[in-house]
């Protein structure tokens, strides 16, 4: 069982393959990205493949593997690398990673809220370079949670853990918006079902965490963020083409929302000198939702537990249904 793992992952996953009997793992064995012909000619002949979100596994991938891949396991719970149709076409079986990165990218993304509405960045960069003069009443003042409306854009598993993250600190209300209402995890926070449109214009806070798919893609655009208050905040978890960042961009130099907070963006990483990176009201992380040891270490685990399986001809502990 040949199987490509494309790139340095935890040692905990790579062992469960190495020990698995019968597993003859390659590796590109490095923390950055494997160049596109090394992955190409990498999977060539074998019947697994372990990638990680920055591996664009297309037609272009399968075909370099030819028809003895069987399985692909993505070390992710996003799989918009995959293209789903090419891979349903060959047969190929999929397996993913959801649960394990939930609580932390429900954290990451509750912090980033509070850094970007608190303005914590802002207010430590200026106790480093003397802006610190005095306590002053109207200095560094930002928007607090209490009372607020809380819209999320995608109430699945990291959506709800976000929900039931902020309800402690005093939402008042929580409005969601999906493709359909989910009455179940929406009874835990009394959460309304809108469109998307009457979410961006009631919410005080919006948090993207849907997935990626071509109904969501660039679905936070001018319309939107113009309907948005003046006082709000934008947070996006998800994925970063979710946002139309030019519109994005417009919003917060021009005063139409108050901040935003933006773990996911496109391109990742984004060139140092992206007009988003000048603006003051603008929190950007590299993507680092799910990056604690513990998640990684168990997403690294589950991948390779959803390959064996699949090599296996088993049920995956978490196949994606395609
Ligand atoms: P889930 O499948 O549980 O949730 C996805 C949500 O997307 C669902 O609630 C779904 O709503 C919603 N959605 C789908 N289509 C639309 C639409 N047209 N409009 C609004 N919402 C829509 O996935 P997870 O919560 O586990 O993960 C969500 C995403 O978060 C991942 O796909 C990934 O891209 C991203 N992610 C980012 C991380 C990071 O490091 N920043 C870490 C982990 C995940 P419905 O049920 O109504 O279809
Ligand atoms: C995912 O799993 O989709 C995240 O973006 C990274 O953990």
């Amino acid at each position: 069982m040949a199987v490509f793992v494309t790139r340095r992952i935890p040692a905990e996953g790579l062992r469960v393959l190495s020990q698995a009997g019968g597993c003859l793992v390659q590796q590109w064995d490095s923390e950055e990205p494997v160049p596109r012909a090394e992955l190409l000619a990498g999977v060539a002949g074998k019947r697994g493949l372990l990638c990680l979100l920055s591996d664009r596994i297309d037609r272009e991938v399968l075909e370099a593997a030819g028809p003895g891949l069987k399985v692909i396991s993505t070390m992710s719970v996003g799989f918009d690398h995959l293209s789903l149709d090419e891979i349903k076409k060959r047969g190929i079986r999929v397996g993913y990673t959801p649960d394990v990165l939930t609580d932390a990218t429900a954290e990451l993304s509750v912090a980033l809220l509070l850094a970007a509405c608190r303005r914590l960045p802002e207010a430590a960069e200026q106790v480093k370079n003397g802006g610190w003069t005095t306590w002053k009443p109207l200095w560094m003042c930002g928007y607090g949670l209490s009372g607020s409306t809380v819209g999320i854009i995608g109430l699945g598993r990291i959506g709800q853990a976000v929900a039931r993250r902020l309800k402690p600190f005093g939402v008042k209300k929580f409005l969601y918006t999906g493709t359909c209402p989910k009455s179940e995890c929406a009874a835990e926070f009394a959460a309304e079902f809108v469109p998307l449109t009457r979410l961006a214009e009631e919410s005080d806070f919006v948090v993207v965490t849907c997935a990626l798919t071509p109904a969501t893609q660039g679905m936070c655009n001018k319309d939107f963020f113009g309907r948005m208050k003046k006082t709000s905040v934008f947070i996006n978890t998800s994925r970063g083409a979710v946002v139309n960042q030019d519109d994005l961009y417009d919003a917060l130099a021009h005063g139409q929302i108050a901040a935003a907070g933006l773990d996911v963006t496109t391109p990742e990483p984004l060139p140092t000198d992206h007009p988003l990176l000048s603006l003051k009201n603008c929190v950007i992380l590299p993507h680092i939702g799910s990056a604690t040891y513990a998640t990684r270490s168990t997403m690294a685990v589950l991948a390779a537990n959803n390959l064996l399986a699949g090599l296996r001809g088993e049920p995956m502990p978490h196949e994606l249904l395609l």
